[in-house]
């Protein structure tokens, strides 16, 4: 697999997020400033969609449930489930699952369509 086409770009808008389907996998498309960005589509913690509330800031990509936090230039985890803190079961629902980094895919803009980039082993 490569590049392939997940949305046209005209349905993304600066500062919004997506959820779409491409090659069978459940991708996050974001568009911040000029730049596209793409992300498996679900929390590394509990599942939620991250396109429903995440929130982007300072290069991160932060869920809404219990605010795991990744980067979103390669993934790597800054944060797994500190929310709520009192009383800690932010904590206690974080000992769910092992904490874990999120998937990036290269995404681009490219001729009216947001491309995401599949490698056969994702
Ligand atoms: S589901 Fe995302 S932080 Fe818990």
């Amino acid at each position: 697999m490569g590049w392939e086409n997940a949305l046209k770009s005209s349905r993304l808008k600066p500062g919004k997020k997506k959820m779409v389907t491409v090659k069978g996998k459940l991708v996050m498309l974001a568009r911040v400033g000029d730049e596209v960005m793409a992300t498996e589509a679900l929390c590394r913690h509990m599942r939620w969609p991250l396109a429903y509330g995440g929130k982007i800031k300072d290069g991160c990509i932060r869920c809404p449930l219990h605010q795991t936090t990744h980067r979103l230039d390669d993934g790597g985890l800054v944060e797994w489930s500190p929310f709520p803190l009192l009383p800690a079961y932010g904590k206690l629902v974080g000992k769910f699952s092992r904490p874990k980094d999120l998937k990036i895919y290269p995404a681009r803009d490219l001729d009216g369509q947001i491309q995401v980039h599949i490698e056969s082993q994702d």
